[in-house]
């Protein structure tokens, strides 16, 4: 029981975005090992139907248990918004997600109490954010767009050029109009839009990063359920795991992480 601190945080997404939480889970967690599956086979979720995206996450979660984790953390916004109730209750360890900790960071930042938040369409769909903003304090206003030309426009590596300052002012437009002080990046492709978007809206809005908040979130809780690793002197390292082929991981992951990860594996997920 007392190694239960050593075992690696399971971290899983949809696909390879995840790593963006990854990378700052690393940040405050240096010496955490983690295993981290991308479900690369099925991404993406952000248009699926609730019922697939609950199912796709549950095996996710069961997958990184049986690589026995001390506790998962659900990095993709969408299976965030709509399964981590049910993986709560249907596995015995900890498991976090991305939405709680992106409100509550909303709600520290703004001052008009005026929120934007842009996710996948699923994401959008679910209200997850709207209500855990308004579950905090209902004085809040919250407005949401699904932005699902994003995620490809970030795939592609499109972070910065014309057609994507196009498509996030046609998106973002209506949410300025709505005169909000600050904005929730609800997926995990958009902290590597940070720049583009703070261009579009100016510097009166305040980005939220939810891979960020989520990152702090985890250790806080972590820290008091005692669970951080206490013996480990060396860094922490990134064990990945695919649904498809290994290939086009290695390239994409260095730009969502960062930097190298151990050897990746292609892995079936149990149904
Ligand atoms: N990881 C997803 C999210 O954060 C974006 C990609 C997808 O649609 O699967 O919502």
């Amino acid at each position: 029981m007392s190694n239960r601190t050593e075992l690696p945080i399971g971290i899983f997404d949809s696909g390879v975005g995840g790593l963006t939480v990854v990378r700052q889970i690393r940040r405050v967690l240096p010496r955490e090992d983690i295993v981290y599956l991308g479900d690369t086979a099925r991404v993406p979720y952000g248009t699926k139907s609730p019922a697939t995206v609950i199912r796709f996450a549950t095996e996710d979660t069961r997958f990184l248990v049986q690589q026995n984790v001390k506790a998962v953390v659900v990095a993709c916004n969408t299976a965030s918004a709509w399964a981590l109730p049910t993986l709560e209750c249907e596995f015995q360890l900890p498991v976090f997600g991305v939405i709680i900790p992106g409100a509550q960071a909303a709600l520290e930042r703004t001052r008009n109490r005026r929120i934007g938040i842009i996710g996948t369409s699923a994401t959008v769909r679910s209200q997850a954010y709207n209500k855990a903003i308004l579950a905090s304090d209902d004085s809040a206003r919250v407005f949401s767009r699904a932005c699902p030309l994003l995620v490809p426009l970030v795939e592609e590596g499109r972070t910065d050029d014309r057609i994507t300052r196009l498509v996030l002012k046609e998106y973002l437009t209506p949410l300025l109009g709505s005169r909000i002080d600050a904005l929730v990046l609800g997926c995990t492709h958009y902290p590597l839009l940070k720049s583009a978007i703070q261009r579009v809206v100016g510097p009166g809005v305040a980005l939220v990063d939810s891979a960020e908040s989520c990152a702090a979130y985890v250790r806080e809780k972590m820290e008091a359920l005692q669970l951080l690793a206490r013996k480990r002197r060396r860094l922490g390292t990134v064990q990945p795991f695919v649904t498809d082929e290994v290939e086009r991981f290695g390239d994409l992951a260095r730009r969502f992480l960062g930097s190298r990860t151990e050897q990746v594996w292609r892995v079936d997920l149990p149904s």
